[in-house]
């Protein structure tokens, strides 16, 4: 697999873009809008983060401009017809998924695999709306992608095994390691950050200590890298929400209630790093 095909433009996108050329894939970045006077406009974060890393002298110049000649920007799905591999990291909405799944599958040359960067949502339903549900599969990557290395690799009810091991094969091409995850409501990880988080935003909301001292106990007493309140800045509060609501409506289970704090910053736009503001200012 030399071709790739990457939808959307966010965080979770530019990422894999960046990881994927980088190993000297041909990487087609899909975007639903363009801009017109400068294409390349899309690909802007990834050449300041490799910038930063050239003048830390973490990688050369030379380097730089080869990963980002890697990466051609496209705005028609036809584009995409000759790829390998496609992800699609675009918004966590099973109908515009399913939607876009359904234009890939009319599009996209027979052998080509359609992987799901989903955080929770269903394999198999997306799948289906296809007619290559054996080629359709999930691979969700975490937020800082080039620094993360797990990548969750989960199968639909359908999907091959031959599939599956292409994608853990090529997860590792791109130095990630794979693990391999039954579809089940947010899969392993998110089964268990996500509750974790909401929990930390109620142990704000009731006052049991500041958000600087949850994160630092959290740091000191579990030995996490960041602290939970700061994470959900980083992860987005909106998609934090989402996932726990996917968690409640699929379990039933008050367990997975979202906290009313978290659901009345996300609908005051308070949606962490993305927004500037969220348990902390950026
Ligand atoms: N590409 C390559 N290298 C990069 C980079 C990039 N895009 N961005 C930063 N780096 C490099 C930096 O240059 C830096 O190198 P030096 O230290 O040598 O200068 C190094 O990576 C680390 O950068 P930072 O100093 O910014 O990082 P840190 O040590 O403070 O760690 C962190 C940052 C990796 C984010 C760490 O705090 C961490 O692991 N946090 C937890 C993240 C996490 O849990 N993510 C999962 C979220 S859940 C999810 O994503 C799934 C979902 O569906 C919601």
């Amino acid at each position: 697999m030399r071709k790739i095909g990457i939808l959307g433009r966010g965080t979770m996108a530019l990422g894999i873009v960046q990881i994927f050329a980088e190993k000297e894939y041909e990487v087609l970045m899909w975007v639903r809008s363009l801009d017109e006077t400068n294409p390349r406009q899309s690909v802007k974060p990834i050449e300041r983060v490799l910038d930063r890393l050239v003048q830390k002298g973490k990688t050369t110049e030379e380097h730089m401009n080869i990963t980002l000649s890697n990466i051609e920007i496209v705005n028609d799905l036809n584009s995409l017809r000759d790829c390998d591999l496609i992800i699609e990291a675009i918004s966590e909405d099973m109908e515009i998924k399913k939607g876009i799944f359904k234009k890939l599958d009319n599009i996209c040359k027979e052998n080509t695999i359609l992987a799901t960067n989903t955080s929770s949502l269903s394999i198999s339903e997306i799948a289906n709306v296809t007619r290559r549900s054996d080629k359709v599969i999930g691979m969700h990557f975490f937020n800082p992608v080039p620094l993360m290395k797990l990548v969750e690799v989960i199968k639909g009810i359908a999907t091959s095994d031959e599939t599956k091991e292409r994608i853990i094969k090529i997860s590792k091409e791109v130095g990630k390691t794979p693990v391999e995850v039954q579809e089940a409501p947010g899969f392993v990880v998110n089964r268990i950050l996500i509750p974790m988080i909401n929990e930390a935003v109620g142990i704000l909301a009731d006052g049991v200590a500041t958000k600087e001292d949850i994160d630092e106990a959290m740091k000191l007493g579990a030995n996490h890298p960041m602290g939970p309140l700061a994470l959900a800045d980083l992860i987005g509060l909106d998609v934090c929400l989402a996932i726990m609501d996917v968690l409640y409506k699929e379990f039933g289970d008050t367990k997975y209630r979202a906290h009313p704090l978290l659901r009345k910053m996300v609908r005051g736009n308070l949606l962490g790093r993305k927004t500037k503001r969220g348990f902390y200012q950026y």
